[in-house]
């Protein structure tokens, strides 16, 4: 007879314990990038939201703003980097094919014991990874787990494309994730539409070769088509999750959508028919769209601003190139 093998279980349930993240010091106001985009100040905001967004410098590295995010979560929640088991770092402007930013993340917050792995879901990566966090934590494969999201995308923004120079910028944000005694982390609602596999994306290297041009892989966005699926599309989503984490709108507190623009935002909260108590996340506005990094960034605004308090549910959903998307309601540390 063949031997069965043994399992484990972890924790009943899983929670945010603790969130944070990292502004580079460079503010960047809209006048600065409009002429290269014969643009202006006014257009942007109504198009869009944003008036500031914020560029790193180069000592704000991938590795380091996310090692500052993640010490901030650590802080929070109370939780040594010694005890992280497993850090899922979500990006798509760390330049290195090989290996992950997350081994060096794990590496210089001294818990190199952890697994560590990067995950390519474009701006949806952070609710991916709170989604394997959530499930690693439950299932045992991790006590604690800590899950970032990061970009520098200002390094592959290219400064003279009207659809992309004036949205994307740089940050980092991040949560623990950890056992709990109530849950604090609802069914992930995800899923892909590679249909749209086109519509925002980085040009293969090979072909950058071939043209002899020295330059780097820059993002490209089909704006009105990506826009327009994700108005329509992504509020059935958060219903989704909503609905599989057993909460209406009236219960909810905070919404926390990806910061891609304000008037995707808007829409998807009409959809939702969101009451005036629900409280908006509105990061984009001097942040920009940081595609990963973007919900925790915006989440630990909203607890800083007291927008965001200890035990409220929040609703978050994210969505990207690929084009792929996660939602999930989960309850602020
Ligand atoms: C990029 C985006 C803000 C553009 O806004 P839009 O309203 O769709 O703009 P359009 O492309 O329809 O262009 C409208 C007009 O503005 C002009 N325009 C386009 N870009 C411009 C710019 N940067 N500055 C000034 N005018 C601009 C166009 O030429 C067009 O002019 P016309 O009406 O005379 O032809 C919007 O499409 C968007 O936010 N898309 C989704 C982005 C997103 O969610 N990404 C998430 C994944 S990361």
């Amino acid at each position: 007879m063949s031997a069965t093998l043994r399992t484990e279980t972890g924790a009943a349930h899983a929670a945010l314990l603790g969130v944070g993240a990292y502004r580079p010091r460079r503010v960047v106001p809209n006048a600065e990038v409009v002429d290269a985009i014969d643009s202006s100040d006014e257009w942007i905001q109504q198009r869009s939201g944003i008036k500031t967004r914020r560029f790193a410098e180069d000592d704000e590295t991938v590795v380091s703003m996310s090692v500052a995010a993640a010490q901030d979560a650590l802080t929070a929640a109370g939780i040594d980097a010694r005890q992280i088991d497993c850090v899922i770092v979500a990006t798509v402007s760390h330049l290195l094919q090989t290996p992950s930013a997350a081994t060096a993340i794990a590496h210089e917050l001294g818990t190199d014991q952890a697994a560590a792995f990067d995950i390519s879901a474009a701006c949806a990566g952070f609710c991916h990874g709170v989604a394997l966090a959530n499930d690693m934590v439950r299932a045992g494969s991790a006590g604690y787990a800590l899950v970032i999201g990061v970009e520098r995308l200002s390094d592959i923004t290219d400064p003279t494309d009207r659809g992309t120079a004036f949205i994307f910028a740089d940050g980092a944000g991040a949560v623990v994730v950890g056992p709990s005694e109530t849950p604090g982390i609802g069914p992930v609602v995800w899923g892909s539409d590679g249909e749209h596999y086109d519509h925002i994306r980085t040009p293969d290297w090979r072909d950058i070769l071939e043209s002899g041009e020295k330059k780097m892989p820059c993002l490209s966005m089909k704006g009105n088509e990506v826009f327009r699926w994700a108005s329509y599309g992504m509020a059935k989503v958060a219903q989704q999750a909503l609905d599989r984490a057993g909460i209406t709108a009236d219960q909810l507190d905070c919404f926390v959508p990806h910061q891609a623009n304000n008037r995707i935002t808007d829409a998807m909260a009409r959809s939702l028919k969101l009451p005036d108590t629900v409280k908006i996340a509105r990061d984009i506005i001097d942040a920009g769209n940081t595609s990963a990094a973007s919900v925790p960034m915006a989440l630990q605004r909203m607890i800083d601003d007291g927008d965001a308090k200890s035990g409220d549910t929040a609703l978050l959903i994210a969505f990207g190139a690929g084009l792929a998307y996660a939602a999930q309601v989960v309850v602020v540390p």
